[in-house]
């Protein structure tokens, strides 16, 4: 238990940009487009949408409530109504650590990128000079190491100096910023001579296309973009004050994570087909396709530099997010001084990110079958690891906890939540069924 006066959110305004800053990263922006294309498009964006609103959303609410029901962090949360149910905690803090892992190391990509901008390297249109600028630097073990750790340090720096500080600042600028940003990107992107294409691939969802497999990335997809599943918005939640609008605080998140992510599709799914990229690329196609638009806009590389600034800030926001839980557990439950734990856990992080990089690397061993390290700790952490988190809190909240007692709680605000029942249902039933499917089949495969 804390005996300290615990800091809260100096506004509202303030957590949602905390909150959003999580949800909003490389998940949005890098990862999302690219999940599309190798995905099958529409119907893989018709799947995301629809586990977004039965499971995402009702899921967004149920952390947030529960952490300002117990104004704890998710360890002390999930401690303090049942005892038995403080392994959660544990997850969340190993779950940070693989997330981190790979995550530091797109990081890395992306200051990359942010350089070459600077010197203007990544100023040409062809597909081939800029599919060669992504792959020389897949095979520079010292360039991908060297920017991770960048990357790490600068995560790290966010983390050392505190939550309003690093968190807030940070947020209240950069955020704005990226959106502006990412829809003027996507207005050129859809102008572009022979866009129709790539816009028809993102929104005609074509339902043969749905496999287990789609389903599957989907929900990790949602989990991992909304920051659920590993504690954040636990965390974030317990430092609301109890007037505010929980509904409201859960509905926006979401809302802003997802037009994020379609306006990136937007920004980047058009071009792909306009400029002659490959859809289904995988992790490159932003770095490939984007520069290209820039150099097919006046001013592009003043907008290519202002866009990987913003997308680095962007990942630092939920980077730092993915930190803290796992400081805050040595810091809140095992007593340990903040900034040696801060230095402690991001120095192993670190080290666990090496492989994960060194396995891009052609003719990288850092193999285990046919997967490399980093598509492992990619999928270890967002179809396991967050998905095993989110099922785990709607069982926590729909029956521990009790729907009741959530309901009671998002009512303090003087609010009347109307559509209770229905949420209730959803996460009583319809959430953690849906979950439990999709982790069964995720589970197989990791077995197998
Ligand atoms: N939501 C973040 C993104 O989209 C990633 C993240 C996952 C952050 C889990 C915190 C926890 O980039």
């Amino acid at each position: 238990m804390e005996t300290k006066t615990r800091e809260n959110w100096s506004s509202k305004a303030g957590f949602i940009l905390a909150a959003a800053g999580s949800a909003i990263g490389l998940g949005n922006i890098w990862k999302f487009p690219y999940s599309v294309g190798t995905n099958g498009g529409g119907a893989y964006v018709a799947v995301y949408l629809l586990f977004l609103v039965l499971i995402g959303t009702p899921l967004m609410l149920a952390a947030i409530t529960l952490g300002r029901k117990t104004q704890l962090s998710v360890f002390g949360a999930y401690k303090s109504i049942d005892k038995r149910w403080s392994f959660v905690g544990f997850l969340a803090v190993i779950c940070g650590f693989v997330i981190l892992a790979f995550y530091s190391s797109v990081g890395g990509w992306v200051l990359y990128y942010f350089k070459n901008a600077v010197t203007g390297n990544l100023n040409t249109k062809d597909p081939q000079v800029l599919a060669g600028i992504f792959s020389n630097m897949m095979n520079s073990p010292a360039t991908l190491i060297v920017y991770q750790l960048i990357f790490m340090a600068l995560t790290m720096l966010i983390v050392i100096n505190g939550i309003k500080k690093g968190i807030e600042v940070t947020s209240k600028v950069m955020m704005p910023g990226l959106f502006i940003l990412l829809i003027i990107i996507a207005i050129r992107s859809v102008t572009l001579e022979g866009s129709m294409e790539g816009i028809k691939f993102l929104l005609v969802p074509d339902f043969s296309k749905i496999t287990l497999e789609v389903a599957k990335n989907a929900m990790a997809q949602v989990f991992f973009s909304l920051s659920i599943g590993m504690g954040v918005m636990i965390t974030y939640g317990s430092y609301l004050d109890k007037e505010v609008n929980l509904l409201s605080t859960a509905v926006s998140i979401p809302a802003l994570d997802t037009l994020a992510a379609l306006i990136a599709g937007f920004a980047t799914i058009p071009a792909v087909f306009a400029l002659g990229f490959e859809v289904g690329e995988g992790p490159g196609l932003m770095f490939i396709t984007l520069p290209a638009v820039f150099a097919s806009m006046p001013l592009g590389q003043i907008f290519c530099i202002a866009f990987f600034l913003m997308v680095t800030f962007a990942a630092l926001t939920s980077s730092m997010s993915m930190l803290e839980i796992s400081v805050s557990y040595f810091v809140d439950e095992l007593k340990k001084d903040r900034k040696k734990s801060t230095l402690a856990v991001g120095i192993v992080i670190f080290l666990m990110g090496i492989p994960a990089s060194l396995s891009l690397v052609q003719g990288s061993s850092f193999y285990i079958g046919s997967l490399s390290f980093f598509d492992i700790y990619d999928k270890l952490s967002s179809n396991i690891l967050l998905t095993t988190g989110a099922f785990l809190l709607s069982i926590f909240v729909a029956w521990i906890l009790t729907t009741k007692e959530a309901v009671k709680e998002i009512e303090l605000s003087g609010i009347r939540f109307k559509l209770a029942p229905v949420w209730s249902f959803l996460v009583k039933y319809v959430v953690p069924v849906g979950v439990f499917i999709i982790l069964f089949n995720s589970y197989k495969d990791f077995i197998i």
